[in-house]
């Protein structure tokens, strides 16, 4: 969640650990801090509460200038979004950044009160300062102590440490937290996401769980779990530093949207005949295991797990496969009983998910058959651990709402669908070719879907002045309603519910008047009758509707009813359509309540704590 960049140079390296800083602020963005060795020989340190800009107009008041330094954005898990809680926290000679948590803090924080060590914030981290403090008393040399330090940590790290003592050597600590070196020609950095460096260097080394690395300007040396000396693959990306620029839209989250077709089309790219899913994108082995597959077993967090929820529709109707779909957080502490043949499959935007790659981690001593991983990001670990893997082609994703990476998730989970259909012979090759056909028009029915931008904008005044919203789906539309509903909750901060339309009756109606907008999805399909049904109830309350209905589904504009049409497509494909308005719905919703769209309050990218 939080941020850590950290360089050991021959030149002044302030400037790029604060640009290091704005590329993860995704990350987290409560408090930002660096820590610098300056040239007069002392270790100095500046922290600032708020964005990276807060801190930026701070160094520029009081600068800090020298060759070695660690800086961090936090995203708050032990104590509140302060000044005395942002990170690097200094013990002696060190300073320290960490990402993770520290489980075993409290007991530590006893043990080194007794000796006399003095804490001034609520952080975990500060306890890792002050054992490694103390063990350097014994262990003169920094990696050695640091060694030391990590064994009595419990819980999860990446950790970057440099000591005014040992000015030639920035030190790091993974394990649970990814980091990464950047290298560089008499310089080298350390992040803990590769485009935080992406200005300075092309080259790069992925920390492995358990590494500690002694990074100087002109060498890296990598210790595993046992202690052993390693080597870490070096590898090189050709491809220019992404664009982090929101070109004429006025959000991140706006642009992200309108590229729906572009990446989903990438996506589709190569993975498709002109009748068939290719099963071999998922991997070489992937015919093989997916002939055995007798269940599926889908494991995600937030977004992606509605995903998830709408593959569970799909895998069942079209591949005939029992499928269930669980939060990793619950699943990773849950005794699960494991059916024969069954394919565990994640899928996680960012691919660093806690939870997520824990249940993965967990589920490779239960028996599944093999492990899956749709994921946006070919260099993570969760796609590193999985057996198979399909990689969505969303790009960087920098709005913390997730937009364009659910739509490619759930192309890649109906690929999944089709494969697995096609391998088992579960599915017929007529429906295949059709979907297959459907798909290749996709891209075109989202460009129209993003044609309504300007009647959503619109339909989003109706809630300005509103604090609660309900959402209704029925069928693979419920996960679409859920997912409307997180993103709304998320960027406008307005309480918003998503129900089963059939649902309504047994509760949810008693909250339904004219105060309380309820928003529907509608393609035409066999359960329309129903939802209109539904949709009756609401109105017979004084609720106001909302429906986003296929141009063909009969529904019409009326008192309390407001209805946008959308283009016609095949029912297996509307949740990837319908979610387009949705999306922009909450947008729009949350420029009008003037919230920080692209970084709504108390939540992060990459979750890569528990
Ligand atoms: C919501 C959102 C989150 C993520 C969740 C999982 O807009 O972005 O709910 O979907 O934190 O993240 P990944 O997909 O990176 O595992």
């Amino acid at each position: 969640m939080c941020g850590i960049v950290g360089a050991v140079a021959e030149r002044s390296i302030t400037a790029i650990l604060l640009e290091g800083l704005k590329r993860l602020e995704y990350r987290g963005y409560d408090s930002a801090g660096v820590a610098v060795f300056t040239n007069d020989g002392t270790l100095a340190r500046m922290r600032r509460p708020g964005k990276v800009s807060e801190l930026e107009q701070a160094l520029e008041a009081e600068p800090l200038v020298g060759r070695l330094g660690i800086a961090h954005t936090r995203w708050a898990t032990h104590g509140a979004p302060c000044e005395r809680n942002a990170h690097p926290h200094f013990s002696g000679d060190l300073a320290v950044v960490h990402n993770g948590i520290i489980e075993n803090h409290e007991a530590l924080r006893e043990q080194l009160k007794a000796l006399g060590y003095v804490f001034t914030s609520d952080t975990d981290t500060e306890v890792i300062a002050h054992l490694l403090s103390h063990k350097l008393k014994d262990l003169t040399d920094l990696t050695v102590a640091l060694k030391a330090t990590v064994k009595e940590l419990h819980g999860a790290y990446g950790l970057a440490v440099i000591s005014a003592k040992q000015p030639d050597r920035l030190v790091a600590a993974r394990s649970g937290s990814p980091l990464v070196i950047g290298l560089g020609l008499g310089e080298n950095f350390l992040a803990s996401d590769q485009l935080a460096l992406r200005q300075v260097t092309d080259r790069f080394m992925y920390l492995e769980e358990g590494d500690i690395a002694d990074i100087r300007r002109d060498s890296v040396q990598i210790w595993d779990l046992d202690g052993k000396a390693v080597e870490r693959e070096t590898v090189q990306y050709r491809d220019g530093a992404e664009a982090a620029d929101k070109g004429e839209f006025r959000h991140f989250m706006l642009k992200e949207i309108h590229e729906q077709p572009a990446v989903v089309q990438r996506t589709l790219e190569g993975r498709m005949s002109q009748n068939q899913v290719l099963v071999q994108a998922f991997g070489p082995q992937a015919a093989e295991l997916f002939a055995k597959v007798r269940n599926v077993q889908i494991v995600a967090c937030g977004t992606s797990y509605h995903a998830g929820m709408v593959a569970r529709y799909w895998l069942e109707e079209l591949a005939g496969i029992p499928c269930q779909v669980e939060v990793a957080s619950e699943f990773r502490y849950r005794k699960v009983v494991v059916q024969p043949d069954t394919l565990f499959v994640t899928i996680s935007q960012s691919g660093e998910t806690a939870d997520t790659l824990a249940a993965l981690r967990n589920a490779k001593e239960l028996g599944f058959l093999a492990s899956l991983a749709i994921c946006n990001v070919g260099i993570s670990s969760l796609v590193r651990e999985s057996d198979l893997t399909l990689l969505t082609q969303a790009g960087r994703e920098i709005g913390v709402a997730s937009t364009k990476a659910f739509t490619t998730q759930l192309v890649g989970l109906l690929l999944l669908t089709l494969s697995l259909g096609q391998v088992r012979g579960t599915l017929a090759a007529g429906v295949e070719a059709t979907l297959v056909e459907e798909l290749r028009r996709l891209p075109t029915r989202l460009g129209e879907a993003l044609a309504m931008d300007s009647t959503v904008e619109k339909i989003a005044e109706l809630f300005a002045e509103k604090n609660h919203t309900l959402f209704l789906g029925r069928g693979a539309q419920f996960p679409v309603a859920m997912e409307g509903a997180l993103k709304l909750k998320e960027i406008s901060y307005i309480h918003a519910e998503a129900y089963p339309a059939g649902e309504l009756k047994h509760g949810p109606l008693a909250l339904v008047d004219n105060d309380m907008p309820v928003v529907t999805v509608a393609p035409n399909n066999e359960l329309l009758e129903k939802l209109k049904s539904n949709l009756q109830e609401v109105r017979a309350r004084g609720g106001q509707l909302i429906v986003f209905a296929d141009e063909k589904a009969g529904m019409t504009n009326g008192e309390g009813t407001h209805v946008v049409h959308m283009p016609h497509i095949h029912d297996i494909l509307s949740p990837i359509l319908y979610t387009i308005p949705l999306q922009l719905l909450s947008y729009y919703v949350a420029v009008l309540k003037g919230t920080d769209v692209d970084q709504p309050r108390n939540l992060a990218k990459s979750v890569t704590v528990e």
